[in-house]
């Protein structure tokens, strides 16, 4: 079987920005699906989705990043495989297209994060796509004022688990910040045994408590979801707010927010039809 999830951050969703959420999110699945169903690998699949989630400026990833204290993009990004364990990040990323496809050639690195200018570097070295830092600011760029960020989790028919996070971090942030998605046990963590989770929402809190790290040790693979909430829980108690989705090795989603909205698509070998909701109460109707 193959499975997949992705999540377009844990933020506020006006009305009139319901359809460009939805429409990315389904778009974005549809791309990682279709690795997964040509039996292409996990990796590939989570690169695919979150390429076109960095491509579309409804998603703070990529093109239309939040834009720091000094008006510019850095982005953080992450991917990591649940069979060998390897990891590859980037942090405080400028002028490249599609952070996520820098922190895929990072996976064969013994280097698990490259930070700034080195991280443009590598991306540099290894032929991806680098661009003017200020392409990848839309020509009506608003600042948000809501953090999101963006993450997908595939399983292939190989049994290999995936998990890949993109994010242009919070608006205004002091320039070099760091947040939670590049950090494995924070933003992230993936193990073909247990299975693999991403999480989006303030970055700070998220590391403090190391949410994926708990859902990690927590996930129960018939309640997939309760290890998502308690981990939400640690964070609600320092009234910040996150977003988790969450995949078990044997191909079972689930996800909860406390944030206001959450998009999340999903579909596996076993669903006909992709599913997408704006937020948990949506799906629940
Ligand atoms: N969750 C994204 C960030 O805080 O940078």
């Amino acid at each position: 079987m193959w499975a997949i999830i992705l999540h377009g951050g844990a933020k506020d969703i006006e009305a009139e920005e319901a359809d460009a959420n939805r429409e990315g999110c389904l778009i974005a699945l549809a791309a990682g699906r279709a690795v997964l169903e040509r039996g292409g690998s996990a990796v590939d699949a989570v690169e695919a989705a979150v390429r076109q989630l960095e491509a579309d400026p409804t998603f703070n990833a990529g093109y239309g990043s939040a834009l720091n204290a000094d008006g510019e993009v850095e982005m953080c990004s992450a991917i990591m495989e649940g069979a060998e364990f390897k990891i590859g990040g980037v942090t405080v990323i400028m002028g490249v297209r599609h952070p996520i496809s820098v922190a895929k050639a990072m996976l064969e690195e013994d280097t698990i994060m490259l930070a700034g200018d080195g991280a443009r570097r590598f991306a540099a070295q290894m032929g991806l796509e680098l661009c003017d830092p200020a392409e990848l600011v839309p020509p009506e760029q608003k600042a948000t004022g809501t953090h999101d960020t963006v993450g997908c989790i595939a399983l292939d028919e190989t049994g290999l688990i995936a998990v890949g996070t993109s994010t242009g971090g919070l608006d205004g942030a002091r320039p070099g910040r760091v947040g939670d998605s590049p950090q494995a046990g924070c933003g992230f963590y993936a193990d073909n045994a247990v299975g693999a989770v991403a999480f989006s929402g303030d970055g700070e809190e998220i590391a403090r408590k190391m949410l994926a790290a708990r859902v990690m040790h927590a996930l129960d693979p018939d309640d997939p979801e309760r290890a998502i909430g308690e981990a939400i829980g640690h964070v609600a108690e320092l009234e910040a707010e996150a977003g988790g989705i969450v995949l078990t090795a044997d191909g079972r989603f689930g996800w909860l927010h406390n944030s206001r909205e959450f998009a999340v698509a999903y579909q596996s070998s076993a669903h006909a039809e992709p599913r997408v909701y704006l937020s948990k109460q949506e799906e629940r109707r």
